[in-house]
């Protein structure tokens, strides 16, 4: 539910790779913000994890597979819940979510944003409280609703008038009172490394606050009494790596906080500004410390309200890649390498778009080393591709490998914890890869590799 994620700008130079890709002398060098925590190299060149080698682990669960260190994605939960102290920190499931994520949630004392009733549904089957639990949706079905609303999940975020009629009906029907959030669309578009004020009206989340629908939906909301109205929500984005953008955002919603306030006397009680916090994807990318974050949307926001003569609210705040992203890699198995002779090298692996569509889709940029082992080869531009029938296959776009890579070599990518596997597919009926978590020598299947047989289970013709 990103509203726009850009992917890092470069330009291609031509064998030589973009300006930025770091240079060929340093192929086998981990650059610590790239990887989960746990992760260090032999000095046979061999990556290790949570005390697990990677050849260890691709014996045991194949590949392709994601390895989430466990210790790094608890510390990062800690990390932000620390940094943001006293505001309520809704981890976005989107991102990554199964019950095993959600009990380390529920444990490191994160609450959860959900999306889908398929989200909810983990949420709830993971034993997390219900009302730790945030459900968002620009088209939120009636059932979804009256799951959460069965659950008695602690915020809905209302993002039509339908929705506000649809989820009025339904308290009214069972004679509960919802706590809302209004989605606010505040005309910010935050892209990698720029936002554009005013640029982002026409989209389809929230209600605008340009045109009124925000006040509008926040009168109706007060006006019927039934759903209790918290505080106004704003998300302006994704891989966001300064709080430039919140500050337009947080001045825009507490401007309309404190007309709510001088025409109707409510000062509303809460405030959350979305998520979208940038990771670490190349050397190119510097992201902020949980705690710089915060210290920076906590001025931001007091300085507004000490300007508008309102209260401070209790904020909340949704990240999802920055607590998941860096703290997984994929690991794959090369499978052929080809030579396009002056151009660059093709090292496919055993998986692909379906395993990380984000390449494709946003253009993003990754990075990736060799795994498995060490090697004094001269370094080679190469393209990191999968094994799907599409040549926008692309995993990583650009990245200097060893010269003699070879097909059974181990590659890993890091980075992949957000929007790979919550967005994996079966194109081409390559089944999805299971995710692993590591922790103090121990691994263990969180999410199961699919086979063949879960999808001719489907397929009922
Ligand atoms: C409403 C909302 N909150 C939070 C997030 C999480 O964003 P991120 O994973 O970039 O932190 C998203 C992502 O699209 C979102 O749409």
């Amino acid at each position: 539910m990103r509203a726009h994620e850009a992917g890092a700008m470069h330009a291609e130079v031509g064998s030589r790779g973009p300006a930025w890709l770091r240079t060929p002398g340093d192929v086998n060098a981990l650059l610590p913000q790239l990887w989960p925590r746990s992760v260090t190299r032999g000095p046979d060149g061999v990556l290790a994890v949570g005390g697990r080698g990677v050849h260890d682990l691709a014996a045991e669960f194949g590949t392709p597979v994601y390895v989430l260190d466990e210790a790094d994605f608890r510390a990062r939960c800690r990390e932000f819940a620390e940094g943001f102290g006293e505001a309520e920190l809704f981890y976005a499931g989107k991102a990554f979510i199964c019950k095993a994520v959600v009990r380390m949630l529920a444990e490191e004392g994160l609450s959860l944003d959900v999306c889908s009733g398929g989200e909810l549904a983990v949420a709830l089957a993971a034993g997390m409280p219900p009302d730790r639990i945030g459900l968002h949706g620009n088209n939120k079905s009636v059932d979804e609703l009256r799951r959460a609303l069965d659950a008695g999940v602690g915020r809905i975020v209302l993002d039509s008038f339908q929705e506000i009629d649809r989820l009025t009906t339904l308290a009214r029907e069972r004679g509960v009172q919802p706590r809302v959030m209004v989605r606010v669309t505040v005309g910010v578009e935050a892209h990698t490394h720029e936002y554009i004020a005013t640029a982002h009206e026409d989209q389809k989340f929230g209600f605008s606050l340009a045109g009124g629908a925000a006040r509008a939906a926040v009168e109706r909301v007060l006006a019927d009494g039934v759903l209790e109205l918290r505080g106004l929500h704003s998300h302006i984005g994704s891989q966001i790596f300064d709080t430039d953008a919140f500050e337009v955002a947080a001045k825009r919603v507490l401007g309309l906080q404190a007309a709510i306030r001088d025409a109707h006397g409510t000062e509303l009680p809460e405030l959350d500004l979305g998520g979208g916090f940038g990771i670490a994807y190349t050397s190119q990318d510097d992201p902020r410390t949980p705690a710089e974050l915060a210290d920076g949307l906590r001025r931001i926001v007091k300085e507004d309200c000490d300007a508008l003569g309102l209260a401070v609210p209790r904020l909340s705040f949704e990240p999802g890649r920055a607590i998941v992203g860096p703290a997984v890699f994929t690991l794959y198995e090369v499978g052929t390498v080809k030579d396009v002779d002056g151009i660059r090298t093709y090292v496919s692996v055993d998986g692909g778009m379906s395993d990380n569509i984000r390449t494709a889709l946003y253009d993003a940029s990754y990075s990736a080393t060799l795994a498995g082992r060490a090697s004094e080869a001269p370094p080679i531009l190469a393209r990191v591709v999968g094994k799907h029938c599409e040549s926008g296959d692309v995993v990583v776009k650009d990245e200097f490998l060893p010269a003699d890579v070879q097909p059974g070599d181990l590659l890993a990518v890091p980075g992949t914890g957000a929007y790979c596997r919550s967005m994996a597919s079966n194109y081409n009926h390559v089944p999805r890869p299971p995710v692993i978590a590591v922790r103090d020598g121990v691994a263990r299947v969180i999410v199961r590799r699919e086979t063949e047989a879960d999808l001719l289970a489907l397929d009922v013709g």
